[in-house]
């Protein structure tokens, strides 16, 4: 269930475009506004200046309105936004680093990525990349940069200019009509439309899928979400990520029973994370003596997402699974997992030796940088899994935009189980009585080496708990 790593032709080339900017024909594209406000994905619609490709500098940020000038009357709603990420996905300190101290200095130094200065904001800060303000100011200036992926954004999207949803490619048309999804609503304030468009999963992939300048999806969340399960039992993004509750949608509405709650909440909540993949392990005998070899499987099953763990910024995460075992006297063992001998399993398996990010050294001009520890804090021998990213040379790189082809993707798939085993040969000195083997699941944001060298803050990349579970062995006299 990999997603389309590529499309064909033309597409791949308009689409690539879309992100990589510089082409001379797109100035004389027709402003968004202009374009056809396909409500449903129709792959022969024109595909003339690709969506928000198109939208570069067409807009002014006064053509937006304020998330405040909502607030005033959703209040709840904009309670919940101003706490998810939606809102901070220009300000907080891992967009910001990444973006003024990778993307901006390499995009100046190499052509063939230099459409990411502007292209980052396609979906980080959508009004400062309709206004054509390429680079935004810092976070700190306070400009209107800062609002992020805020309500008027995605309250004026009509419509998307292609199919898949990919780089932006929505149709944004500012203005006193709001587009919703009722029929019914009245508002003192703006006029509504009822638009079929916000209610589905393509609506999210507009940003949550993305192709970079080598082509390359290096985030497909909408197009795994579509291979799976809940893409195919028609259970969309809205529905986890923005469940209904009974309540009002403004301080004047009516009482309804499913308010749209915008949460939004995922990889930055541990909350969210805790149980989202669960985990159990048993052992092939219940009974050994010292010399005897162990073995256990151990389960992990994603239960919860409706896409692949992690999903997004695959480049970044790490997810992984460590095995201990523990004697009757408090002594213990960490188990390595067992190979299985698959393609690319080399990077699946944490290994303190390897160095990756290389690429950091080049963009930042470091002379005789060797690169950082590719797992970061995961201890030796430890699952992974991950989607590798590589950069042109091969080598392992969490800048998306720099990556030139991906690896074996050993992600846990929705509603799927993956078995991994462990061997242990019994220590002569293993106390006698209960052996007990924990499996636990941990969760990093940011593989912590890259997190340390470009001093990201701590919270941004602490290992997060999901899951755990145990089982023991008697160990004979
Ligand atoms: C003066 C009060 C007021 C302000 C300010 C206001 N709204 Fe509304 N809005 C309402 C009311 C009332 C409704 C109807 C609620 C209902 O019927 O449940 C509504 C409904 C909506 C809907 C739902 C439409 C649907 O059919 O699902 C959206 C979307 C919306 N507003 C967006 C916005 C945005 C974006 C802003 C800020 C740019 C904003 N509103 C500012 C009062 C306001
Ligand atoms: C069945 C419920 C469900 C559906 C459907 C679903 N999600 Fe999620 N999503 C989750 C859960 C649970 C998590 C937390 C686990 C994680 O971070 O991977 C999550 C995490 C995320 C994350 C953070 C991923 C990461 O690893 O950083 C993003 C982004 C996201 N979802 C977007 C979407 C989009 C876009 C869609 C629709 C295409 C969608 N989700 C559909 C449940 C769901
Ligand atoms: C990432 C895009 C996104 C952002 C940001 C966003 N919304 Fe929404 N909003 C939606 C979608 C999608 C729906 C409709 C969900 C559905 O019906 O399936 C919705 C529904 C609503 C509704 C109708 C709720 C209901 O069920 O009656 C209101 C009102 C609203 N939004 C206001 C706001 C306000 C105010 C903000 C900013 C504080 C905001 N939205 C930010 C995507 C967004
Ligand atoms: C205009 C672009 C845009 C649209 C449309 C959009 N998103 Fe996002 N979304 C983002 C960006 C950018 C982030 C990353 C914020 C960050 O971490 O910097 C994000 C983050 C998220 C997260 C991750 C939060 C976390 O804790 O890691 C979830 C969940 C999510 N979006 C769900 C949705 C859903 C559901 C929809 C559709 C209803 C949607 N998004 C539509 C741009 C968008
Ligand atoms: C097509 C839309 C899109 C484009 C273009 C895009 N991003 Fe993102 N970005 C997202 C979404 C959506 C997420 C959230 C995914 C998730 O939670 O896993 C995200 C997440 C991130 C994160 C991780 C935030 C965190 O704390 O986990 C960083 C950093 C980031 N983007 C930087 C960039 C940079 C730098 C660029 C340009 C080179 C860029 N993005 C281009 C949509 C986009």
């Amino acid at each position: 269930m990999t997603a389309p790593r590529r499309l064909a032709g033309a597409r791949l080339a308009a689409l690539v475009l879309a992100l990589a900017g510089a082409a001379p024909a797109r100035a004389a594209a027709p402003p968004p506004a202009a374009a056809p406000a396909a409500a449903s994905p129709d792959p022969a619609a024109p595909r003339a200046g690709l969506g928000g490709d198109a939208a570069l500098g067409t807009r002014k940020y006064a053509d937006y309105e304020k998330p405040a000038a909502c607030a005033s009357c959703h209040v709840d709603i904009a309670r919940q936004h101003e706490q998810a990420m939606m809102s901070q996905s220009y300000t907080h300190a891992w967009d910001e680093i990444e973006y003024f101290e990778l993307a901006v200095p390499h995009a100046a130094k190499n052509p063939k990525v230099a459409g990411v200065k502007a292209g980052c904001n396609g979906c980080h800060a959508p009004i400062a990349f309709l206004a054509g303000d390429v680079p935004p100011p810092r976070p700190e200036k306070g400009s209107r940069a800062n609002e992020g992926v805020s309500c008027d954004v995605c309250h004026t999207i009509v419509g998307r200019t292609g199919d898949p949803s990919v780089n932006f490619n929505w149709i944004s048309e500012p203005g006193r009509v709001k587009q919703g999804t009722r029929g019914d609503a009245t508002s003192p304030y703006h006029t509504v439309k009822a638009n079929p468009f916000l209610k589905t999963a393509e609506f999210c992939g507009t940003c949550h899928n993305e192709q970079n300048p080598w082509g390359v999806f290096v985030k497909s969340t909408q197009l795994e979400w579509k291979a799976g399960p809940h893409g195919k039992a028609g259970i969309v993004c809205q529905d986890c990520h923005m469940p209904p509750a009974p309540g009002r949608a403004a301080r004047q509405g009516p009482e309804r029973l499913d308010v749209r709650q915008h949460l939004f909440h995922g990889a930055h909540d541990p909350g969210k994370l805790a149980g989202v993949a669960e985990v159990r392990i048993h052992p092939e005998a219940r009974e050994a003596e010292p010399g005897d070899p162990l073995r256990f499987t151990a389960t992990v099953v994603n239960a919860k997402a409706g896409h692949k763990i992690p999903s997004g910024s695959a480049e970044e995460r790490v997810l992984w699974l460590h095995v201990e075992a523990k004697d009757s006297k408090g002594r213990s063992w960490h188990l390595p997992v067992s190979r299985k001998g698959f393609p690319g399993e080399a990077f699946t398996i944490s290994d303190p030796a390897a160095l990756a990010y290389q690429d950091i050294g080049d963009i930042q001009g470091l002379t005789g940088f060797k690169g950082l520890a590719r797992d970061g804090a995961v201890p030796a021998g430890d699952r992974i899994f991950r989607l590798p990213y590589f950069d042109e040379q091969g080598r392992m790189t969490i800048a998306q935009w720099n990556t030139a082809s991906l690896g074996t993707d050993y992600r846990l798939a929705p509603l799927s189980a993956v078995n991994e085993t462990y061997a242990l040969t019994l220590p002569d000195d293993a106390a006698p009585g209960p052996l007990t083997v924990t499996a636990t699941l941990w969760y990093s944001r940011l593989v912590s080496s890259v997190a340390e060298f470009m001093k990201v803050p701590a919270e941004e990349y602490a290992p997060v708990l999901v899951n755990s579970h145990q089982t023991t062995v008697t160990v004979l006299p």
